[in-house]
């Protein structure tokens, strides 16, 4: 079995965690690459419900070493607590766990930064998750971050930190008048921090070439969506990373071909969370009832999702950018009982049908789209196991999205539990 990455095809909350979960029993590692704790991934294993934000969705599983990555930034409050909830669970969190010495630390002053530069921001505002992503990917491309190496060496995290929080308290007292944050209790929070994560730092750079080179199964695992990617997602309304599957080689430190074959997830109908265009959504009570029946609540965060329509202009550009070789198709049955399904085909502007997806977001938010119905199902879904036990409407369904995107569904989820996947 060669390497995969899965990826997200929309603006994330496809359900990676659940396909993760189920396919790294075939895997030697599974690797993170990019984002931090503002990813909420829910895993519902044996009856038991897990969210799961920093830590690879590998982790449920034993035998598998689970890697977050040199591209992740890792905040230390929300790792050591899902490491500890893991713990409670009676889940192996040990040699299992290995941190990237390369990636950076979240420190409070970037999740200040956050809160700040959103409460100011008016019509820029981005509806973050508040978690101090983007400020931590800014110090890191200024070159200013700390990274989890500094912090288990006492000397170079007391001199890079002493220079950091002196010109975050700067900025923010120009900027905000905000009154400035203490550096000594920061730095003995942490040291604490660094001794609690020291027995999981490793150079998975190394890990991982070395795992490579020896023919380990390695999946990658991406959060958000491509989408919310930096490059190619609807800038600026994206998270700060390669979100797609082009971060997997330089959020690992593996070169692009070890990354192996591309599953790309999308739901059978489509959310957002936070500010940005969204062709398709549903603004009505049909909106409201995905958002019900899908349970679309942010798994980080609790906020609504924008909830609305399958957008196959917006996935087919996804999947080609992710080079997809398959899709995922997840929650089909949330769209059972619905009468008519609609499918985004089109975006309708300035008199023009574009078909193909736009750089500016501007283009995106002017449009309207132009959208095919088809014919719902009534019958209950979620104890189908093959495709032939699919009503034919939702067959059919599943058909035309491949057709559209031009990618093969090879599995669709109808519902949270691990078994419940259609196999084709
Ligand atoms: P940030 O990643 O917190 O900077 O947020 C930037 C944008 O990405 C916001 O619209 C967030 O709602 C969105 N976002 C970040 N992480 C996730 C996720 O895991 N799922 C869905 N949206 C996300």
């Amino acid at each position: 079995m060669s390497n995969l990455c899965i990826v997200g095809l929309q603006w994330g909350d496809e359900g990676k965690g659940k396909i993760v979960d189920t396919l790294s029993a075939g895997f030697d590692v599974v690797a993170r690459y990019q984002g931090g704790s503002n990813a909420g991934h829910t895993v519902v294993a044996d009856g038991r419900k897990f969210v799961l934000h920093l830590i690879p969705s590998g982790i449920l599983r034993a035998n598998c070493l689970c890697v977050i990555g040199n591209g992740v930034v890792i905040d230390p409050v929300a790792l050591l607590q899902e490491i500890e909830e893991l713990r409670g669970h009676g889940i192996a969190v040990g040699e299992n766990l290995a941190i990237s010495d390369r990636a950076h630390v979240v420190f409070p002053y970037h999740k200040e930064m956050d809160r700040l530069q959103e409460e100011s921001g008016g019509s820029g505002k981005i509806g973050t998750t508040q978690r101090g992503i983007g400020p931590c990917y800014t110090d890191k491309a200024a070159r200013v971050g700390i990274r989890v190496g500094d912090l288990m060496d006492r000397a170079t995290l007391e001199r890079k930190l002493r220079v950091n929080v002196a010109q975050k308290n700067r900025l923010f007292e120009a900027l905000y008048g905000r009154a400035p944050m203490s550096f000594d209790p920061m730095l003995a929070q942490y040291l604490e921090y660094a001794e609690r994560m020291r027995p999981h730092v490793k150079d998975t750079v190394d890990l991982l070439t070395q795992a490579y080179a020896e023919g380990k199964r390695i999946l990658f695992e991406g959060a958000q969506g491509v989408m919310l990617d930096i490059d190619v997602g609807t800038y600026p309304y994206i998270s700060s990373s390669n979100a797609g599957a082009g971060g997997a080689a330089s959020g690992t430190g593996l070169p692009p071909k070890a990354v192996g074959r591309v599953l790309g997830i999308t739901k059978a109908y489509c959310t957002r969370v936070g500010q940005g265009p969204f062709p398709t959504e549903l603004t009505d009570a049909l909106g409201d009832q995905l958002r019900q029946r899908g349970g679309e609540y942010g798994a980080t965060t609790g906020r609504p999702r924008r909830c609305g329509w399958f957008d196959a202009v917006a996935l087919r550009y996804a999947a080609a950018v992710s080079g997809a070789d398959e899709m995922v198709l997840t929650k089909l049955d949330v769209l059972t009982g619905i009468e008519k399904i609609g499918v985004g085909v089109g975006y309708r502007v300035g008199g023009r049908t574009l078909e193909r997806f736009p750089a500016g977001v501007d283009m995106l938010e002017g449009c309207t789209p132009v959208c095919r119905e088809f014919a719902g199902w009534t019958e209950d879904i979620s104890a189908c196991r093959s495709f032939g036990e699919l009503p034919r409407t939702a067959r059919e369904y599943v058909e035309t999205l491949e057709k559209l995107v031009g990618v093969r569904i090879g599995s669709i989820s109808v519902g949270n539990a691990r078994e419940a996947m259609v196999r084709r």
